[in-house]
Order: structure tokens, then sequence, then C-alpha cells
């Protein structure tokens, strides 16, 4: 039986989620794998929990509670500022590093993972979507994984590295790659006013605390951008033209203003929507790449069309050359992009430890 350490940024919707899976499925996965995962420490974006023998059971659980009502981290202390550095002096090896933020400037973090010995798993997509010159090394990297930064969870990352490794020429990638924009688009299908579809995805908790987040395509083009770079093209997010839903005009005004005036927007929505209907058509947030570059933003698409379905994130290759390679089903939820960065985190275990 292998132990491994594991050190958790991120006590969210996706952190919560991988500390119910641990609890849950320790069993199995020492059984079915010989690994025995031990949260020795536990961050989110003010205070820290370390202790070096393994948080237990039910101290996780605990924290899982806590931080679900919104109460800071139980018995945590303020954050040092190099969590690592205290697990490295307390002896901490053959970890994994856990990164379930959104925080910018992990990248120091992965980089003192990767000298201490650490495996580093992200959900996290700020730094692969990052500048060229500091995110590459990050790609390819043994003890590096990042399943869940694009589909959820879906084996899309692990398909394009696939396609990489036996030298399957891409020559375009192509997807539905937002869950909360695929949302919308449904709406407008049956010809809910934009400002309404928005009003529900944000009370239904689908969009971040800002929608503008979700709707500006940022997080969108990052996908797109990390799906790009596995692909062997070394593009910058420059190269990816981004189509917001919200006009400039909203960019600072609060959250209460911005939805206040996000109606704005309804008219232009409705006309695109029935013209794309005229058509025969549906609007969908599409995000399109090849080597020269992508876009990302609302497109007519076929209705009967797999984008047109939703869900889709499709591969042209040389191989897949008439009949792409589509990857499809439930692309977004905290308990699937938990589930994918625990597989990650097996997978690093097995093969790196
Ligand atoms: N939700 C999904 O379905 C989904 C799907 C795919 C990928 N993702 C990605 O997964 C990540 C987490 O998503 P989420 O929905 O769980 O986000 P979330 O609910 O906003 O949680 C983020 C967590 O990160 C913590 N945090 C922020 N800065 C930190 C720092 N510097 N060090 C340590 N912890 C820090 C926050 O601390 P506080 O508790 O103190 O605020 C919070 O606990 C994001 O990068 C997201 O894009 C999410």
């Amino acid at each position: 039986m292998k132990t491994i350490p594991v050190i958790l940024f991120g006590t969210g919707g996706v952190g919560r989620a991988l500390l119910r899976q641990l609890i849950a499925s320790e069993k199995h996965i020492q059984e079915r794998s010989g690994l025995r995962f031990e949260v020795v420490a536990v961050a989110d974006s003010q205070r820290w929990l370390f202790d070096p023998a393994g948080l237990t059971a039910a101290k996780l659980h605990s924290i899982e509670q806590a931080k679900g009502q919104g109460d800071p981290l139980p018995g945590g202390k303020p954050r040092p500022d190099s969590l690592l550095a205290e697990t490295d002096v307390a002896g901490v090896r053959n970890a994994i590093v856990v990164d379930v933020t959104a925080a910018d400037g992990m990248e120091r973090v992965y980089q003192q993972a990767l000298d201490f010995g650490y495996g580093v798993v992200m959900a996290n997509k700020k730094v692969l979507a990052g500048p060229w010159s500091s995110a590459a090394q990050f790609y390819n990297h043994p003890a590096v994984r990042h399943e869940s930064t694009v589909g959820g969870g879906q084996p899309v990352i692990a398909t394009a590295r696939y396609l990489a490794d036996i030298n399957d020429h891409i020559y375009a990638i192509e997807g539905q790659l937002s869950g909360t924009l695929g949302y919308l688009c449904q709406q407008l299908d049956h010809d809910v006013p934009f400002s309404q579809a928005v009003a529900e995805a944000k009370k239904r908790g689908y969009t971040e605390p800002d929608p503008r987040e979700d709707l500006g395509g940022q997080d969108v083009m990052r996908k797109l951008l990390i799906l790009a770079r596995l692909a062997g093209w070394p593009l910058e997010a420059a190269d990816i033209r981004v189509e917001s839903l919200y006009p400039a005009s909203l960019e600072n005004s609060s959250v209460t203003e911005f939805m206040g005036q996000i109606s704005a927007v309804d008219e232009q929505m409705a006309t695109r929507i029935a013209e794309a209907k005229a058509d025969g058509q549906t609007l969908r947030y599409i995000g399109r790449i090849t080597p020269e570059g992508g876009q990302v933003g609302l497109l007519p698409i076929a209705a009967d069309s797999p984008l047109g379905g939703l869900k889709y994130i499709s591969f042209h290759t040389a191989l897949y050359d008439d009949d792409q390679l589509m990857i499809c089903g439930k692309g977004a939820g905290v308990e699937m992009t938990a589930g994918g960065v625990l597989g990650d985190m097996i997978a690093v275990a097995r093969e790196v430890f």
C-alpha cells in the first residue's frame, strides 16, 4: 500500500466535492489501486490547516461541512507565505498538490511543488492558459495532470494527449465548452429573454457570483487555449477572438447594477436567435481553433448537428478525417470535476511515485 500525502488548495464547490469523494472512496481506492491518500494540508484564501500525520476523516468532514456553510476553516491558522516550504521542512515527501482554486499566481506554487518532487493536479486553468513562456513547462510534465480544466472531468485532455502521443495530425478543435453558456443558449431557444435567462442561471448557481465572468467568454477562451497547446500549437490568448455577451459599457458597474442593466441586450439577442431559427439554425456559444488561431462566440449552428445538441467537443484529425472524434456528455458540475481531479491524483500516484 502506497501512502500519498495530499496538499489541497481550495475548499469551494470542487474542493468540498473532492473531500467528500476522498472520504467515500477511501476503501475502494485502497483495494483497487493500492493507494492511501492522506490529506495533510487544506488551504483556502485566508487560512490553512496542516498536520504532517494526516487530517482524519472526521476532520475532513468537519472542514467540508464548515466551508459549505460559509464558515472559516475550523481550527485553521493564518496562511504562511509559502505553505510548501512548511510541508517540506516538516518532512512531507512524494505529495500531490491539488489546485482547485481559481486564484491567479499559482505558477510559483506549482514550480515549488515540482522542485520538492511533488506531483501537481489542477482544475484551475489560469496558469496553463497564461503566457506560453511560463505555461510551457507544465504541459506534458509527467508529474502534472489537469483533466478537469476542460470538459469537467470527461476524458478530453486524455484524448488530446493521446492524439498528440500517437502523432495524429490535429487540424482543428471545436466545442461547446461552457455548461453555463450552454444553459443560456437553451433558454434562448425557448424564447426566454436573455436577461431573464441570466438571472435564472445566477439564481440556480450556474454562473459565477458575478455572471460577467461567464458571459465575457474568458473561461471558454482558456479551455480552448489549453486544448490548442496540447495539440502542439503554442498560441497565446491574443490569438483567440472572444465575443463577450455583454457590452463594454457594463464592465465597471456593480453586480446589482449589471443585473439591472443587462436587459439592454435582450432585443439584439432575440433578433439574432430569430434570424438563426429562420435559417433552421440555432445559436450556440462555440469555441473553434486551428494552428493559426481561434474564435469564441455565439454562432449559428445547424440545430440537428452535434454542436447544436450541446455538450460536444470534437477533434478534426488526419486519422479521424471523414468522421471527427467527439466526446459528449455532461461537461459541468462540481462532482464530475472533482472526479476528474481524483482520477488525476490516482494517475500521478500510480505512474510517478
Ligand atoms: N465548478 C465547476 O463545475 C468547475 C468545472 C471545471 C473547472 N472548475 C475550476 O475549478 C476551480 C474551483 O472551482 P470552484 O467552483 O470550486 O470555485 P469556488 O467555489 O469559487 O472555490 C474556490 C476556492 O479557492 C479558494 N482560494 C482562492 N484563492 C486561494 C488561494 N490563493 N489559496 C488557496 N485557496 C484559495 C477559495 O477560498 P475561500 O473559501 O476563502 O474563498 C475557495 O475555497 C476553478 O478554477 C474553476 O474554474 C470548476
